[in-house]
């Protein structure tokens, strides 16, 4: 089989600019594809929060510049080692529209047709147009040819336009992966002029006062994959949709659903570096060092016979906090322990703060974005809380699994797909409390039998959570593509 040359491109990249799933996917997916022989190059803005000294062989490639609401505007362009590879990695660089505020944050942007900050809802989509054409200019100045070019998410989708739009260069070949529906571009119509593009490409939505960017992106992408064969299907509907469920429809024959794997040098119960005890199935005892360490530290009554649900996320709508927080008072009734993390909208926030006043010998909700803590988490708690009302893929529930930690989730999405009730975790179907509930008291139940809990821990260890399977089918598409 030939050895392709793959274009990469994402808003987040870990362990450098991470914000949540996307990243670990952008991190691991070319990493996947470079141990199957493929070569890459991948291509991210220069975030703020992006630490130079975890850049290996960083160094400056070149200035460029580009027309910009008509004006010359200079970007820098840098160049290291995609971490874990010899592949370049390459950062485009600008204080004024790029370079200032956080990965999906705007307030720092600079508007172009006014020269001040830029109004919170159009900072973003400023950053992520002015990345796409220093991109373009940055390829066709240096020749660079790939076999497929590979977007994720509305950010880059501006990047495909420019590309498709160029007929100087030979044909491009464009896979899309959605990784989240929830997250589509609307950006104010008159902001695409920056952009450019011939009418051909805006000009049919341009009555509206907003354009969806991922709208264009499903339409001129050649190929399309969301990050579970579920989600691929839910999509369809108008329930998950998005509102963009007919224009996903028009697609349904390019429509894959392909699941995420994970990093297993990150997520290895064996290998984490912010474990206490590490262990794996052989020396699955010593997950209960690391559940007492969890008690203690969470000042919750160390106890072994208690079994600890954990819960760690971004709070947001998309997550099903609102099924946790409605059966508060019965979860606070099973005998039972409940060790929270993460930051996100306040209502939920404080539905979880209020929850620890009211029962401290129950819960413990550390409101923080703490990556420690939250491995810590993975390692020591027995049950781990999903009950998301949409999930693309999730990596939670996976990475729960590979610590021997039972998933209870909804079964959507990924969830659906990666979780089976009674062998790898609990199940529920429908956004409802008492179903939510139910699952819960089953984990509870079966935890009473310890014979049974090794079973089920068994299974979600020793099931394939690696990049193995997916970093084919993903292969199988960029072939795919090039036969088009
Ligand atoms: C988004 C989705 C999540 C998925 C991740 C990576 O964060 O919400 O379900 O796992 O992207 O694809």
């Amino acid at each position: 089989m030939k050895k392709l040359k793959i274009f990469f491109t994402a808003a987040e990249l870990t362990p450098l600019a991470k914000a949540g799933g996307l990243g670990d996917v952008a991190g691991s997916l070319p990493k996947a594809m470079y141990k199957l022989g493929h070569k890459f190059s991948f291509f991210l803005p220069f975030h703020e929060q992006i630490d130079k000294k975890q850049l290996k062989n960083f160094k400056h490639v070149k200035n460029i510049s580009v027309l910009f609401n008509g004006k010359n505007e200079k970007a820098e362009v840098y160049r290291c080692d995609f971490p874990n590879t010899n592949q370049p990695l390459y950062l485009f660089k600008s204080n004024k529209y790029i370079s200032r505020g956080g990965i999906y944050d705007n307030n720092k942007i600079q508007n172009p047709f006014t020269g001040k900050q830029a109004a919170q809802q159009d900072g973003i989509p400023i950053k992520y147009f002015f990345f796409s054409k220093c991109v373009r200019k940055f390829v066709e100045e240096e020749n660079l040819e790939f076999d497929v070019y590979h977007y994720n998410d509305w950010h880059t989708v501006p990047v495909m336009l420019h590309f498709i739009n160029d007929s100087e260069k030979p044909q491009h070949k464009n896979l899309l992966t959605i990784h989240n529906l929830g997250a589509r571009g609307s950006v104010p119509a008159k902001l695409y002029s920056l952009l450019g593009l011939p009418k051909k490409y805006t000009g049919p939505l341009e009555k509206k006062s907003r354009i969806i960017t991922l709208k264009l992106g499903i339409k001129f992408a050649d190929l399309i994959n969301t990050v579970s064969p579920t989600y691929a299907k839910e999509i369809l509907t108008p329930e998950y949709g998005a509102g963009l469920q007919s224009d996903l429809k028009k697609r349904k024959k390019d429509l894959y659903g392909i699941i995420n794997g994970l990093d297993l040098d990150l997520f290895n119960p064996q290998k984490d570096q912010y474990l206490k005890y590490n262990f794996n199935l052989k020396t699955i005892s010593k997950k209960k060092k690391d559940k007492a360490f969890l008690q203690k530290k969470s000042g919750l009554k160390v106890s072994e016979d208690i079994p600890v649900f954990g819960l760690v996320t971004r709070l947001a709508r998309q997550k099903g906090i609102d099924l946790i927080l409605a059966v508060l008072d019965d979860l606070a009734k099973l005998d039972a322990q409940y060790i929270f993390t993460g930051t996100g909208i306040p209502p939920y926030e404080n539905g979880f703060k209020k929850a620890m006043k009211k029962y401290p010998d129950k819960f413990y909700f550390l409101n923080d974005f703490d990556i420690p803590f939250g491995q810590w988490i993975y390692g020591g708690a027995d049950v781990f809380f999903m009950p998301s009302n949409f999930e693309p893929c999730g990596l939670g529930q996976m990475i729960a699994m590979e610590y021997g930690t039972i998933p209870v989730v909804r079964a959507t999405g990924g969830l659906a797909d990666t979780v089976k009730e009674g062998q790898t975790g609990f199940t529920f179907k429908d956004k409802d409390p008492e179903q939510f509930l139910r699952a819960t008291k089953r984990a509870v139940k079966a935890y009473q039998d310890q014979t049974k809990w090794m079973r089920l821990m068994e299974n979600g260890m020793t099931a394939d959570h690696s990049w193995t399977n997916s970093a084919r089918e993903y292969q199988k598409l960029y072939y795919k593509l090039e036969k088009l």
